[in-house]
């Protein structure tokens, strides 16, 4: 076992996916073939899914710890990919602790009461596993039915989140966030460092269930620069990363559109550096440096094209990734709604006959 996956010394609670070519992938150990999933794999593209949550509302279906279950099952299944991720989302754990908010369709997080004020602080109370009991039930449901297949514990990073609780909603300019990081560092930095507890805790009770592995999303931090990112993020998200490095489970670090910050994201405490599509896994590796496994990093609307042109680009990523110490298959960021499903199934048995070794 790798000694930079167990500074404590703890086993990992599952210890029946440890020799999972995914698990491996992640400790940069020889594998039978290149591990694959797809985030956002889960929902989405699937008609047995939209079967599934007919008239149930999303945070609602992340409460039933059965329908969570086969959720997160149904994709493993159907695609035969690596690794499961953990139906949910990112802002399962901030309605856990009372935050009044809606997943809208076609939209997505809406927070009733946008955080802007020192005294809205109050609302962010710390999280315990008595807020998500159907967290710990659904993914000891799931490890049982895994077997030797890891699942994916996931929490959205201290940005990314902040960015929702701020603005309210989804954005593309993220002007009250920026403008709360500019104009009230103090307040910025005491807000994220909350999302940060929040956020260990959330990623605590999954491992602790049984989780093999976790990522945290920052989907939004692209928009940043770089020193930006280093001054007001890297500290928050660094401890996360920090609250569950004892308990030897690999940890992933993903943001769209993160190519300057790559760097920066491995150093906040990644031993998996998520990679998305604007930037070869070659280059990326050379940004970051020896001793971490990268992820992706397809190009999600290729899976468009036809079949021939899928597995050209699934070439080009494989053979970027050749020179690498570890490499987990992706695509560049989550799967698209639209996505014809066997395209992902076909996309999983060419990534695996091409990489076995
Ligand atoms: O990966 C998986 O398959 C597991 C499930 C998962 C969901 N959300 C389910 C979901 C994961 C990992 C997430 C993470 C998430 N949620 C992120 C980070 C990943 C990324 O894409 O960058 C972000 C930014 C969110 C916030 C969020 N929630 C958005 C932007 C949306 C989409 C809104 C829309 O409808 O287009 C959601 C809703 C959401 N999360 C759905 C699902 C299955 C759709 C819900 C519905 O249609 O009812």
């Amino acid at each position: 076992m790798s000694a930079n996956l167990r500074p404590s010394g703890q086993q990992p609670k599952n210890l029946a996916t440890y020799d999972s070519a995914f698990l491996k992938a992640c400790r940069r150990e020889p594998v039978p073939h290149t591990p694959v999933w797809f985030m956002r794999q889960a929902g989405r593209s699937l008609p047995e899914y939209l079967k599934l949550r007919e008239g149930v509302p999303m945070l609602e279906s992340c409460a039933r710890p059965e329908m969570v279950t086969e959720i997160t099952l149904q994709p493993v299944r159907r695609h035969r990919v690596d690794a499961a991720i953990y139906y949910s989302d990112i802002v399962v754990p901030l309605k856990a602790i009372g935050i009044d908010l809606d997943i809208k369709p076609g939209v997505g997080p809406v927070i009733a009461d946008p955080v802007r004020t020192r005294a809205d602080l109050t609302r962010l109370r710390d999280l315990t596993p008595d807020d998500v009991p159907y967290v710990t039930e659904a993914v000891g449901m799931l490890t049982a039915e895994l077997g030797e297949t890891p699942l994916i514990g996931f929490a959205g990073a201290p940005f990314t989140l902040a960015s929702y609780l701020i603005e309210g909603g989804p954005s593309r300019t993220y002007e009250r966030t920026k403008a709360m990081m500019y104009g009230d560092p103090e307040l910025w930095t005491d807000l994220v460092d909350r999302l940060a507890e929040i956020t260990g805790a959330f990623l605590k009770v999954q491992i602790e269930a049984g989780a093999s592995a976790v990522q945290l999303f920052d989907s939004w931090a692209g928009s940043l620069a770089p020193d930006d990112y280093r001054r007001y993020v890297q500290p928050a998200s660094a401890k996360v990363f920090d609250a569950v490095a004892g308990y030897g489970v690999p940890r992933i670090h993903f943001g769209v559109g993160t190519g300057e910050l790559l760097g920066l994201m491995s150093e906040a405490g990644a031993d998996v550096v998520g990679v998305d599509w604007r930037v070869p896994l070659d280059e990326a590796a050379r940004r970051v440096g020896s001793g971490k496994t990268f992820q992706g990093n397809l190009d999600p609307t290729v899976l468009f094209a036809p079949t021939e042109v899928v597995e050209t680009k699934a070439r080009e990523v494989l053979d970027a990734a050749a020179g690498l110490e570890g490499h987990i298959f992706n695509l560049g960021h989550g799967v698209m709604p639209s996505t014809d499903p066997d395209a992902l199934t076909r996309l999983v048995d060419y990534v695996h006959t091409q990489s076995a070794r």
